[in-house]
């Protein structure tokens, strides 16, 4: 196993009306920033619960971050931290919502002349303003994890950023709150946590027997869960493992002491940076063409993971091609389709956009060998048109 530590300072505050503990988690005399998204939490009664709980606290609201959260909305944010001497952020909302949070974070404390360089340059934040969250969409786990992914339209870029100053002091975790989320954004939540969790495991085998075990075991609940929650999200059991699964499958536990591989996600960001497609759907996108690319690298373990997750039998080569096609199968019975041409877009082009865009960003060597090129990506594009 590769050696490793395992940091995560977050206090995940988690069931029915864990909102109430908000008034005791901020730290008290803070100004707040309470930071949302386009309305969702006034509609479905979360606003109203944070408000209530905040009566102690000096609050100011920054509303409109829109989803994959933008650069130039998250600027004004910025201006207001520092003409209003806010201490404290609070974010309500998704991991779009939760992001721009992180990104305002490490802002508030950059002493650069440009906070874009945070993420062109790729500067760690090791000490960011503190912040708390209100998670209202389970699927990037980015409540107990320390990573922002900020797009900037303006000049066609998404990029990610972290550092240990970027973890939530705590996250409210409420299922309840599930019953409120389109049919649309439960299918994106429960593909970006499987596929989170695909990331860090699907690579080839390692002694890791229990970091296997656990992810194995959050894909299975993934899979298990899925049709019912689509049909009932008003249950609190689903709703429960639903958010639970979405945080384990991306809060580092399952990442410690194996090989990972995140090529899924940063050719998928690329998709969304020039098409605006919902983050979710570039990985259903992006995951068969990849796995189907890099077939004879990933047997073994795609043969594991198709016998112990989905049940099947018969050769590792066998076993392997129908895991593939399964997980494809599975992304679309949520009704997410896995080709870019279903999408209503100008499809012209593409591979080679995207491959250039990686070439940019210096990213030559992806995968958990480092042999994924932008002439890779390119073919693995073409395959996913
Ligand atoms: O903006 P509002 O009105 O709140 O509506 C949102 C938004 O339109 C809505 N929504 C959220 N909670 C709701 C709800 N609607 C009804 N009821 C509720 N309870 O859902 C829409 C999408 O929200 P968004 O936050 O964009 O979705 P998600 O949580 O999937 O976040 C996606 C962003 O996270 C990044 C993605 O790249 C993308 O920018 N990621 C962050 C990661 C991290 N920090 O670790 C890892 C991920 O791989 C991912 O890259
Ligand atoms: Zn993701």
């Amino acid at each position: 196993m590769i050696n490793f530590n395992l940091y995560n300072p977050t206090n995940l505050c988690f069931g029915k009306d864990a909102h109430e503990q908000l008034a005791t988690l901020i730290p008290s005399g803070s100004k707040v920033l309470m930071t949302y998204g386009g309305g969702s939490i006034k509609s479905n009664g979360t606003y109203n619960k944070v408000i209530a709980a905040l009566s102690n606290f000096e609050v100011v609201e920054f509303g409109g971050i829109e989803p994959n959260p933008d650069f130039d909305t998250l600027s004004r944010a910025l201006d207001i931290i520092k003409t209003q001497n806010i201490t404290f952020l609070l974010a309500v909302g998704g991991g779009s919502v939760i992001d721009g949070t992180k990104f305002l974070a490490s802002a508030a404390l950059y002493d650069g002349d440009d906070a874009w360089d945070i993420l062109d340059k790729g500067i760690r934040t090791e000490v960011g303003m503190p912040f708390g969250t209100v998670l209202t969409l389970p699927a990037t786990g980015s409540e107990m994890n320390s990573g922002a992914v900020i797009s900037r339209r303006a000049i066609g870029q998404k990029r990610g950023m972290g550092g240990p100053g970027l973890f939530p002091l705590f996250s409210i975790c409420d299922p309840t709150v599930v019953e409120s989320i389109p049919t649309r954004q439960l299918a994106n939540g429960l593909v970006d946590a499987f596929t989170h969790v695909m990331e860090q495991y699907m690579t080839y085998p390692t002694p890791a027997t229990l970091q296997d075990r656990i992810s194995e075991g959050i894909l299975s609940t993934l899979m298990e869960i899925a049709p019912s929650l689509l049909e009932n999200p008003k249950d609190y059991d689903l709703a429960a493992n639903f958010m639970w699964s979405c945080t384990m499958a991306l809060n580092g536990l399952i990442q410690k002491g194996v090989p990972t591989d995140w090529s899924i996600h940063a050719v998928g960001h690329e998709l969304t940076a020039a098409y605006n497609i919902d983050h979710a759907r570039t990985l259903a996108i992006v995951l068969p063409s990849m796995y189907r690319y890099k077939f004879s690298q990933k047997q073994e373990k795609l043969a594991q993971y198709g016998r112990r997750v989905l049940g099947l039998s018969g050769t590792d080569f066998d076993v392997a091609h129908e895991a593939i096609d399964r997980t494809e199968a599975f992304f679309q019975s949520l009704g997410i389709a896995t080709k870019l041409s279903e999408y209503s877009v100008d499809i012209t082009g593409i591979e080679q956009r995207a491959a250039d865009q990686l070439k940019n960003y210096g990213w030559t060597a992806l995968g958990e060998h480092k042999d994924i090129t932008p002439s890779d990506v390119e073919k693995i594009l073409e395959m996913a048109l």
